[in-house]
C-alpha cells in the first residue's frame, strides 16, 4: 500500500484524571484536533483517539487526601475532560479510560508477550520503605533529592531540577510523603524491561521518525548516551496487576500508552472498524504530546511496541512550553487559565481560544497567553480582518443584489491567490505548523479586504453593475475559501460563515480543494450577521482581574505563611505593644456594595470606635449589637470599601468563615487583654 493510503490514527497524550482541564492541556489537544480536521479536508479518514490516564501514585495520594477512592476520583475527572473536550470542539472518535477492563487485558497481554520474548526479568532491588507506615513507597509516596542534580525530587521524576525520570531506589535521602518519616532502603524483587537491548533499534527508528524535530532530537540524544533497563512494577493495589505477582501492578507508564491500543479496540467494537489495521499492520500513527513526555513516547513506548510486535508510531508531535502572562505556567502559583471556570463559564466562545492557540506561535515554540493579547487578537484579527471581510461581502451582496450570488467571472488573480494559499495551508499541516496555516488564511482575508477596497463596489453599483456583481462574486469566493481553510481551527464560527454565504452542505464536509469550486451565481445567501463580536476593554480587564486576584490571593497566603513561620516566637516587649481590649458592639450595619464587610461602632471603654470587620458572610448586624467582642485597638487606621476602620475585631479564621472571640463572662468595656 503506498504510504499516502495507509490508515491514519491520531492520538493525544492522555490527561491524568486527577484535576481539572487547563489551557496547558489544550495547547496539545486543540492543534491535534485541527490536524485531524485538516486531514479530513484532504480526503483522508483518520481516527482520533484519547482517554483518561487513571493509574499511578499521584491519583492514589490525591484520593487519600480527599477521603475518597481512586475510582470515584478518576470517574469524576474522566467525565470532566470528556465534557470539556466536547465543549472545546475537540472531537475524539473514542475517549476511553485506562482503568477499563479492555486496557487491563491488553496491558497484561503485552507484558506477557514481552516476557515470552525474554525482555522482562526479575531483580532484587533496594526500595524506599517507611518503617512507621510499614510499607514500600512507590513513586509519589517518596520525596528526597535527585541523585543527578541534587534538586528536591518527587518519586519518579526530578520535576524541579534536571527533569530526569528516576528509577525506583534512585532518590537520595528519601522521606515518606504520608507521615514524613525518614524512609530506609529495603530489598524487594521487581521486574525490569530490557530497554538497553533496544539501543541500536531505537537509533535507527528515531532517525526516521516523523513529527516535530524537538521530539526526535531529544530522544536521539538520550538514546545515544545510555539506556538503562526500566523497572516496570510497583507495590500498589491501584493499577493493572502484573501477571502472576500478587501485590504488584505495572508502572503507570506501561499501561497508559497501551490505552492508545485498547481505546482503538473499543472504537473498533463500536464502529465495526478493525484495531489491527492500525496496530498490527502498516499504518500511520501520529502521537500529539506535551514536550515533557517525549522520553516516554519515543523511548519506552516504541521499545515496548517493538518488543511485543506491534506497529510503531510514524510521528511524534511535541508541543512547546506554555507561559501565562510571560511567567512559567504554574497551577500552584496561579499562573493558569482553567478552561471551565476562567473561560467557558465566562461566556467566551471556544473558537476564539482555539484561534489563539493555533496562531500565537509555531507548535514547538513557547506560547504566551495573556488576556490583553487575547483581546487584541479577537478585535484586530478576527473582528477587524476576517469577520469584517466576510460581513462586507455578504452585506453588500444582500443590499445590492437581492441577497443572491451575482453573475460574473472569477478574476485569475483571485483564483491564483486562493490556489497559492491552499498550497500553503496543506504544507503547513504536513509540517504540523498550525500558525503557518492560520497566517496563510489570514493573509487571504487581508487580500480580500484590499480587493474589496480597491475595486470600490459601492461606486461600481452606480456606474457598472455587471462589474460590481463580478467583484462581489470574487469576494464571496474568497469568503468561501476562508471558511474552508479555517474550519479546522474554528469549526463553529466557520459553519456560521458558511450558512451566511448560502453554500451547499456544511463547512465541515467541504474539502480543501472545494475552495476553488466557483460559488454558484443565483444562489441565495443566508442572513448576514457579524461572526465575531468585539471585546470591549472592560471585558478584557475583568478577565484579567480574575487572574490577577487569584495570584494576589496565593501570594498573600504565602506571605501569611512566611510571617507565621517567622513569628513562631516574639519578644514579650512586642506583645506588650499590642493594645487588645474588650469592647461592646453598639451599632452594626452592612456596607453598601460589599457582601463581606460590616461597619461596627464599638465601645472600647475610653471611646467609641468605628471598626470594619469581614464577618458579613457569617454574622448578621442585628445579632451583633450588644455583644462583647475583643478588639486590637492600636492597629493603624485603614480604609475598607471607602469606610475608615480604626482597630480590628479578633476572630478565629476558619478559611471561609470567622468565629468571634468573646470574654468568658461579661467584663467592663475597655478591659485589657494580657
Ligand atoms: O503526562 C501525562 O499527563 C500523562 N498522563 C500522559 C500519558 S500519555 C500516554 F502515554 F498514555
Ligand atoms: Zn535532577
Amino acid at each position: 500500500m503506498p504510504s499516502s493510503e495507509l490508515p491514519i490514527l491520531v492520538t493525544c497524550g492522555l490527561p491524568y484524571a486527577n484535576g481539572p482541564c487547563h489551557i496547558g492541556h489544550l495547547r496539545t489537544y486543540v492543534p491535534a484536533d485541527i490536524y485531524v480536521r485538516g486531514l479530513k479536508k484532504m480526503g483522508k479518514g483518520p481516527i482520533f483517539i484519547c482517554g483518561s490516564d487513571s493509574h499511578g501514585t499521584p491519583i492514589v495520594v490525591n484520593a487519600e487526601e480527599r477521603g475518597t477512592t481512586p475510582t470515584e476520583l478518576v470517574t469524576r475527572y474522566h467525565d470532566h475532560f470528556d465534557d470539556v473536550f466536547k465543549r472545546m470542539e475537540v472531537e475524539f472518535d473514542y475517549f476511553g479510560n485506562t482503568d477499563d477492563p479492555s486496557n487491563h487485558s491488553r496491558t497484561q497481554s503485552i507484558v506477557e508477550a514481552l516476557m515470552g520474548e525474554g525482555y522482562v526479568y526479575p531483580q532484587e532491588i533496594q526500595l524506599a520503605y517507611c518503617p512507621s507506615c510499614d510499607r514500600f513507597l512507590p513513586d509519589r509516596y517518596v520525596e528526597g533529592t535527585c541523585p543527578y542534580c541534587k534538586s528536591p525530587a518527587r518519586g519518579d521524576e526530578c520535576d524541579q531540577g534536571c527533569g530526569r525520570h528516576l528509577e525506583p531506589g534512585e532518590i537520595e535521602e528519601p522521606l515518606c510523603k504520608v507521615c514524613g518519616s525518614e524512609a530506609e532502603y529495603r530489598t524487594q524483587k521487581h521486574y525490569f524491561f530490557r530497554l538497553s537491548d533496544f539501543s541500536d533499534f531505537l537509533i535507527d527508528y528515531l532517525e526516521g521518525l516523523g513529527g516535530t524535530s524537538n521530539a526526535r532530537n531529544y530522544a536521539l540524544e538520550w538514546v545515544k548516551q545510555e539506556l538503562k533497563d526500566w523497572c516496570i512494577t510497583r507495590n500498589l493495589e491501584w493499577g493493572v496487576k502484573f501477571p502472576g505477582q500478587e501485590g504488584l501492578v505495572v508502572y503507570v507508564w506501561v499501561d497508559a500508552p497501551i490505552g492508545y491500543i485498547s481505546f482503538t479496540e473499543e472504537w473498533a467494537k463500536r464502529s465495526g472498524g478493525s484495531w489491527e489495521s492500525y496496530w498490527k499492520k502498516p499504518s500511520r500513527i501520529v502521537h500529539f504530546i506535551g514536550g515533557d513526555i517525549v522520553y516516554h513516547h519515543c523511548i519506552f513506548w516504541s521499545a515496548m511496541l517493538k518488543g511485543a510486535s506491534y506497529t510503531l508510531p510514524s510521528a511524534v508531535v511535541a508541543s512547546g512550553m506554555l507561559k501565562i502572562d510571560n511567567k512559567t505556567f504554574s497551577k500552584s502559583r496561579g499562573y493558569v487559565v482553567w478552561v471551565i471556570d476562567d473561560y467557558l463559564e465566562k461566556g467566551l466562545h471556544p473558537d476564539l481560544l482555539r484561534y489563539y492557540l493555533a496562531s500565537y506561535t509555531s507548535h514547538t515554540k513557547e506560547l504566551n497567553f495573556s488576556w490583553t493579547v487575547f483581546g487584541e487578537k479577537v478585535n484586530g484579527e478576527l473582528v477587524g480582518a476576517l469577520g469584517n471581510f466576510v460581513n462586507r461581502a455578504a452585506t453588500f451582496t444582500t443590499k445590492n443584489f437581492d441577497q443572491t450570488i451575482p453573475e460574473g467571472d472569477l478574476d485569475p488573480e483571485v483564483t491564483s491567490k486562493i490556489e497559492a494559499t491552499l498550497a500553503e495551508v496543506k504544507a503547513a499541516l504536513d509540517e504540523y505548523e498550525f500558525k503557518k496555516l492560520v497566517d496563510g488564511a489570514m493573509s487571504l482575508a487581508d487580500y480580500g479586504n484590499t480587493y474589496f477596497q480597491a475595486n470600490e463596489p459601492w461606486k461600481l453599483a452606480k456606474t457598472d453593475r455587471a462589474r460590481c456583481g463580478a467583484v462581489l462574486r470574487n469576494c464571496l469566493q474568497i469568503a468561501k475559501a476562508l471558511s474552508i481553510m479555517l474550519q479546522p481551527v474554528m469549526p463553529a464560527k466557520m459553519e456560521s460563515a458558511w450558512k451566511q454565504l448560502g453554500l451547499e452542505g456544511t463547512a465541515a464536509e467541504a474539502l480543501f480543494d472545494d475552495a476553488l469550486v466557483p460559488v454558484e451565481a443565483g444562489r441565495r445567501l443566508g442572513v448576514p450577521e457579524h461572526i465575531f463580536d468585539k471585546m470591549d476593554d472592560s471585558m478584557v480587564s475583568d478577565l484579567d482581574e480574575v487572574f490577577r486576584a487569584r495570584i494576589a490571593a496565593i501570594e498573600a497566603k504565602k506571605g501569611e505563611k512566611k510571617s507565621e513561620d517567622k513569628m513562631s516566637t516574639i519578644k514579650f516587649e512586642d506583645f506588650k505593644n499590642l493594645d487588645i481590649r474588650v469592647g461592646v458592639v453598639l451599632e452594626a450595619e452592612s456596607i453598601k456594595g460589599s457582601n463581606k464587610l460590616l461597619r461596627l461602632i464599638v465601645d472600647i471603654g475610653s471611646e467609641e470606635r468605628q471598626i470594619v470587620a469581614g464577618i458579613a458572610m457569617t454574622h448578621s448586624p442585628e445579632d451583633l449589637v450588644g455583644r462583647q467582642i475583643v478588639v486590637l485597638a492600636n492597629l493603624e487606621p485603614a480604609k475598607l470599601f471607602g469606610v475608615e476602620s480604626r482597630g480590628m475585631l479578633l476572630a478565629a479564621d476558619m478559611g471561609d468563615s470567622a468565629v468571634l472571640l468573646t470574654p468568658e463572662k461579661a467584663v467592663p468595656p475597655g478591659s485589657k487583654i494580657r
